[in-house]
Order: C-alpha cells, then sequence, then structure tokens
C-alpha cells in the first residue's frame, strides 16, 4: 500500500523501505472486532486458581481466501484473557503442543524469575510447564508472549500473545471481598469486559500473495518486518458496536517493531487512565499516545449517540520528524472504528483521582547503572545466556539512565519491577510517562532514568532479563541479565540445564 513495498536487492524479496504508508480511507470495517475469551479456571484444593494453556500450530481466515498458518493459545491464534486478583496464588500448566521448544512469559509481572518464562524456562515439544506465584501488584493489564532466545520475534509474530489482566481492590474491576478492599478512588471507571473495557491488542502483518505471513527478511540492523496491515485481537479492519457513553480501552502495542501514534480521526480529546503498570494518579486528557512495542495503555473514551468514528495512528512530529530516524512514526494508518448505537447507556464515570503517584523520587538510591544501547548491544556487550551482568540487592531502589545510542528504533523494557521514569533530559517526565512502566520508548539520545524497588530476592542462578522490545533486536542480543540478592548471597553461575541448546 501507498508504494511502500520495494524489491530487495540481490533477490531476497520483498521488504519494506522507510517510505509512508497511508491506510486512510481504504479500509473497510466489516469485521466485528474479536474479543479474547476470558481463560477458564478451576480452583485447588490449597484455593490457588488453575489455568490450562495450550500452544498449537493451526489456521486462522483473517480475510478472503486462504486461511493463514499460525500459532495460538487454545485456539488459532493469539490467547485467551487470563484475569486474577492481586493476592491471589495462580499456578498455570502451560503445554507445548508445537514441533519445536517455546516459552511463554509473563510482561510485566513481578514473580520469581524461575517463574518467568524467559529463555532459562523453555518448554520442550510435548512437554508441559507448571510456573505458580502469588500475585503481589496492583491492577494492570499486563500480556504473555514466547521468549525463547533467538525466536521470540517469530514466536510471537506467528500468534502466541495474550492479555494478562490483574484486578485489585484500587480498580474498579474488583468483586466485593471486603478484606482487601483498600481503596475505591478508582470505582465507577467502565468494567464490563468486552462490553465498555475492551481489550485491543494492536499488531502489524504482512501478507504474502498465499495469505501467509511473511518471513522476516535477514537485513542487519532492521528492525525486522514492519507490516502494512493491521490486525486488532486478529481481526482485519474491525468495528466495535459501542453501547455506553464512556468506553475503556485497554491498548497493547503487541507489534514486533512498529510504533503507534493513536488518536481519533475528529481528533477527539480521550483519556489516559493506565500505563504498563497501573493506574495513573489521575486521568490526563490527550489526543495523541505514543504507544512502543510491549507497552500497554488504558484509555477512556466518551462517545455521542449515533456517531462513528475511527482510532488512527498518525504521524508523530515529535518523535518522527524531520529525520525520519524513527521509522514508523511516518505513517498514517486506520485501526478500527467505533460505531455508536443511537442510545448510550450512561454508567460508569471517570473517576477525578485514581491511584497513589509513584513515590520513588525521593528514595535513597542504593546504586546507579548506565546503558547505552546501539547495534544489537547493550554497553558494548550482546546477550549470552551464561553471563549474569549483575546483581542488586533485594529491598532497595537503584536508578539505571538508559540512552538511545545509535538513533534507530529502541525501547527499553525491564522484567520483575515496575519502574518511574524520574527525567528525560533532565526534565520532568511528560503526563503519559509518569505512572508505573515496564517498557519505555528511547527517543534518540535522550537520557531516560528510571528509579525501581527490588523487592524479593530469588535464586542467585536464575537471571531476570533487560532489553530492547524491538524484536529482532532482542534476538540479535540486545538484551542482558541480572538476578536480585538476598542479603549475603553473591551473583550465581546459570546452571547448563538451564541453557539453551
Ligand atoms: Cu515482553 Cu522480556 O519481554
Ligand atoms: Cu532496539
Amino acid at each position: 500500500i501507498g508504494g511502500a513495498v520495494v524489491l530487495g536487492a540481490g533477490g531476497l524479496g520483498v521488504y519494506y523501505a522507510a517510505a509512508k504508508r497511508d491506510t486512510v480511507g481504504t479500509i473497510d470495517f466489516g469485521r466485528a472486532l474479536a474479543i479474547p475469551p476470558l481463560a477458564e479456571s478451576t480452583t485447588s484444593a490449597a484455593g490457588a486458581r488453575v489455568f490450562a494453556l495450550g500452544i498449537q500450530a493451526g489456521e486462522t481466515a483473517f480475510k478472503e481466501g486462504q486461511a493463514t498458518r499460525t500459532w495460538g493459545v487454545n485456539g488459532s491464534y493469539l490467547g485467551p484473557t487470563i484475569r486474577a486478583r492481586r493476592g491471589e496464588r495462580v499456578e498455570l500448566a502451560v503445554h507445548n503442543g508445537l514441533d519445536r521448544e517455546t516459552s511463554l512469559h509473563w510482561h510485566g509481572m513481578h514473580l520469581p524469575a524461575a517463574m518467568d518464562g524467559g529463555p532459562h524456562q523453555p518448554v520442550a515439544p510435548g512437554a508441559t510447564w507448571e510456573p505458580r506465584w502469588t500475585i503481589d501488584q496492583p491492577a494492570a493489564t499486563l500480556w504473555y508472549h514466547p521468549h525463547v532466545h533467538g525466536a521470540t520475534a517469530d514466536h510471537t509474530y506467528r500468534g502466541l500473545t495474550g492479555l494478562f489482566i490483574i484486578d485489585d481492590s484500587a480498580d474498579d474491576s474488583a468483586d466485593d471481598s471486603a478484606d482487601d478492599r483498600t481503596d475505591d478512588r478508582a470505582q465507577g471507571l467502565p468494567s464490563t469486559y468486552g462490553v465498555d473495557d475492551i481489550p485491543m491488542i494492536v499488531q502489524d502483518r504482512a501478507f504474502d500473495r498465499d495469505n501467509q505471513f511473511t518471513e522476516r527478511i535477514p537485513l542487519a540492523g532492521s528492525l525486522g518486518v514492519i507490516g502494512d496491515e493491521i490486525l486488532v485481537n486478529g481481526t482485519l479492519g474491525p468495528y466495535v458496536d459501542v453501547t455506553t457513553r464512556l468506553v475503556r480501552l485497554r491498548l497493547l502495542n503487541g507489534s514486533n517493531a512498529r510504533l503507534y501514534n493513536f488518536g481519533f480521526s475528529d481528533d477527539r480529546k480521550f483519556s489516559l487512565t493506565a500505563t504498563d503498570g497501573g493506574l495513573l494518579a489521575q486521568p490526563w486528557e490527550t489526543d495523541r499516545l505514543h504507544l512502543s512495542p510491549g507497552e500497554r495503555a488504558e484509555i477512556v473514551v466518551a462517545f455521542e449517540p449515533g456517531a462513528s468514528v475511527e482510532l488512527r495512528s498518525y504521524p508523530s512530529p515529535e518523535y518522527g520528524g524531520a529525520s525520519g530516524r524513527l521509522d514508523g512514526f511516518e505513517d498514517r494508518l486506520d485501526i478500527c472504528q467505533f460505531r455508536a448505537a443511537a442510545t448510550l447507556s450512561d454508567d460508569a464515570e471517570l473517576p477525578a483521582v485514581l491511584a497513589d503517584a509513584p513515590d520513588l523520587a525521593g528514595a535513597a538510591v542504593a546504586a546507579e547503572r548506565s546503558f547505552s544501547l546501539a547495534a544489537d548491544k547493550i554497553n558494548g556487550r550482546s546477550m549470552a545466556m551464561d553471563r549474569i551482568d549483575f546483581g542488586v540487592r533485594e529491598g532497595t531502589v537503584e536508578v539505571w539512565e538508559v540512552v538511545n545510542d545509535n538513533g534507530y528504533v529502541h525501547n527499553f523494557h525491564v522484567h520483575d519491577v515496575q519502574f518511574q521514569v524520574l527525567t528525560v533530559d533532565g526534565e520532568a517526565p511528560p503526563p503519559h510517562l509518569g505512572g508505573w512502566k515496564d517498557t519505555v520508548l528511547l527517543v534518540p539520545d535522550r537520557r531516560y532514568r528510571l528509579a525501581m524497588r527490588f523487592t524479593d530476592h530469588t535464586d542467585p542462578n536464575v537471571p531476570y532479563m533487560f532489553h530492547c522490545h524491538v524484536l529482532q533486536h532482542e534476538d540479535d542480543g540486545m538484551m542482558g541479565q541480572f538476578v536480585v540478592l538476598g542479603e549475603g548471597e553473591r551473583v550465581g553461575t546459570v546452571q547448563p540445564h538451564h541453557a539453551h541448546p
């Protein structure tokens, strides 16, 4: 579309050049948006919530003609939405029905490293992996995806992605058990799943002539595939029938590399209510919102009876600019159409105050570290499965200063914690970076100071990851490993049985 397809040199095939793409007006929005089902659960004798997840290969009909070969969890594409409450014990049985090793990582979750589903917890074909932990963080929209080293981009692109929603008493979605109801401020947000609380997993895909996802093109330093068609929850050209005045959208940038600058076709304002790690202190009204791969946002949009409006991605003057260095922010894309009914029910309201603001700005800092991202490396080092880069101390706050040093698209994600963006180039962060985050876009050359508190030590031999969430960059080595140490503990050694073959 829009002349974006260029023949690659040397007959490698087709790749996507930096030309601008524009799909506005070309999408007919003929399919109702699919809503991922809520994962079914049972309760164990000990009271844990038990989920069964089956990773499988299948076929999915995204468009007319031939079906697309895809992967999914309990289905052919994407996976169910897992939902659990703060304080609840969860047990997952992850069965790998593929012909190769893969994994599932719980992105944004605070949990023991051995349960994290990263490169050190691969699941062999035919095997079942059973991670278990107690949910110990505020209400948030988290997600899951594979994380086997070197194949994360490929496995995620084929369709292994789902949401993991955490409820707690600070959020409207909580049930009425009085014991842990400590904060009612956010009561009132739209919260009927799939009706006025709508998950939106936004992904770009490139289809070939036979409707198959194109393989990645191995161009050094590239972003991997940037698709020109946008799926939301696996639906191409989706529409949503709106029945309430206020609608909450839980947006996940589930793309491997593409950046979105979300906005509506009439430039209407909407309210940002939550970011990666949960609710903001108060709603922030805006007409545009940037999300890089792996980031989430919850927004609340008000609709008028009978009106129709499109969610789009717009060029970003702030990030793309004349340099064009951040490819993907130059595009104008139609994503989803919202069609409001002639009469709308009006039960929800937007609270003025949502949660406590992050509180790490004044904390005593135990250590400062700096991270420079460039050329598929962090601080000049490429990911090595058997190298633990450093250990942090349980119970301490650290400040990590992160910079994108080569001008390509990078962001930065840290496992196990949510961080507070203290400053960007010495200035207070913009409002959309004011809440808890686990992934942050790195605009070239700007210095991001991130504060994070490490609360629970785990096995000093099993590391957590930090990395760029452009998945091809992560696979190519832009990743490192750390452990959270208890008192007197030292950085351990990655056990051979954890190593990827
Ligand atoms: Cu979304 Cu290390 O992952
Ligand atoms: Cu990167």
